[in-house]
């Protein structure tokens, strides 16, 4: 079993090594390297995310990476989906004509891939599958090349893709991190808490990316984590908006970033408004919120601020909390 992971591990960092090379070099990646150019990723910060291209088809056939394993390297090869089985028991590459982001684990080891095709197409991102080294729900896009600056200023940035990533990068904001194209997990937060004290979700201001941030405060509650949001303007994302308005205004905006009660409670009134209604709604809303509560002191904290928002005392809102929830009629 371990013997397994170990390959797989191995065949993973070689594999990137592999693209990583022929992005650089290959004639026949000009395509992905003006793609990089175009989305003002330079050589640079390229290298220091280890960024590759697996060839298209046309250039370089099915088994561009497969050709260039060993014998003994496939099986684990496949295990990790780096390559993928055929009816007729042959094998051929997953990864074809994409730009390839390595996820790394702590250590730096690869652990799969996520990867963008080059202009249109679907799926735009495909990814690794699950694996015994690929877990997406533990894993973090960036943590590798972040983790020194998100201790140093004791704050770590969560975006949303690949892109807003590598692009604060490229404009000096070091300290950021995303999950891999899903929504952020306990465990994701439990391992950025080894590092920093402050967490900012900074999203799209979207539907998706409100919601993404909805979904994520309760692992904040689980985890004690001081969890503050800052919404990118409609239409945007950390990569387009760091690329029209500059760095300065993407740090005025993670200044800027509510606190987790104050953006909850904006969400819920956006949701249910102020009546009397409205406001018992909010209430049975803070229900699992409270409960996901790690310590008392947390409880207190968004009790306080929700009953001075919803003009009661929190002892109001305290015994509202704990009558038990009504009765569905
Ligand atoms: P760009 O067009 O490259 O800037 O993509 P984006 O990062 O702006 O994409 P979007 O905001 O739509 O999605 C955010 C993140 O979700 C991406 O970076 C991916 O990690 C993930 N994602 C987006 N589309 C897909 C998809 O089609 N499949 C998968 N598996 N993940 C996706
Ligand atoms: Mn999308
Ligand atoms: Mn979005
Ligand atoms: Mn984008
Ligand atoms: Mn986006």
């Amino acid at each position: 079993q371990e013997k397994q992971r170990k390959e797989m591990f191995q065949v993973s960092d070689k594999a990137a090594e592999i693209y990583s090379r022929f992005l650089a070099d290959a004639p026949q990646a000009a395509v992905a390297r003006s793609y990089l150019e175009k989305r003002g990723i330079p050589q640079e910060i390229r290298k220091r995310f280890g960024l590759g291209y697996a060839p298209a088809v046309e250039s370089s056939g099915w088994d561009f990476l497969s050709h260039q394993l060993a014998e003994g390297e496939q099986a684990a090869a496949l295990e990790a989906g780096l390559l993928v089985r055929n009816e007729r028991g042959g094998v051929y590459d997953r990864f074809r004509d994409r730009v390839l982001f390595p996820i790394q684990e702590l250590s730096g080891r690869v652990c799969g891939f996520g990867g963008r095709i080059i202009g249109e197409g679907q799926p735009k991102y495909l990814n690794s599958p699950e694996s015994r080294i690929y877990i997406k729900s533990k894993l973090l896009l960036g943590l590798y090349q972040a983790k020194d600056a998100i201790r140093v200023q004791n704050q770590a940035i969560i975006v949303e893709g690949n892109f807003d990533l590598v692009s604060l990068v490229c404009h000096g904001c070091e300290n950021v991190v995303a999950p891999l194209g899903t929504a952020l997990t306990r465990e994701q937060l439990r391992l950025l808490k080894r590092f920093a004290d402050n967490v900012v979700l900074l999203f799209d201001g979207d539907e998706a990316g409100v919601k993404a941030a909805v979904r994520a405060v309760p692992h904040f509650l689980a985890e004690q984590v001081a969890g503050r949001v800052a919404l990118l303007p409609i239409g945007h994302d950390p990569d387009t908006f760091v690329r029209e308005e500059g760095i300065e205004a993407v740090r005025r905006l993670v200044e800027g970033a509510e606190s987790l009660p104050e953006f909850t409670f904006k969400q819920l009134v956006a949701e249910f408004g102020l009546t009397l209604d409205g406001k018992s709604r909010i209430v049975e809303a803070l229900r699992p919120l409270v409960k996901a509560a790690a310590s008392p002191l947390q409880r207190t904290v968004i009790i306080s601020h929700f009953s001075e928002q919803l003009g009661l005392s929190p002892e109001q809102l305290d015994t509202m909390l704990e009558r038990p929830e009504p009765v569905p009629v």
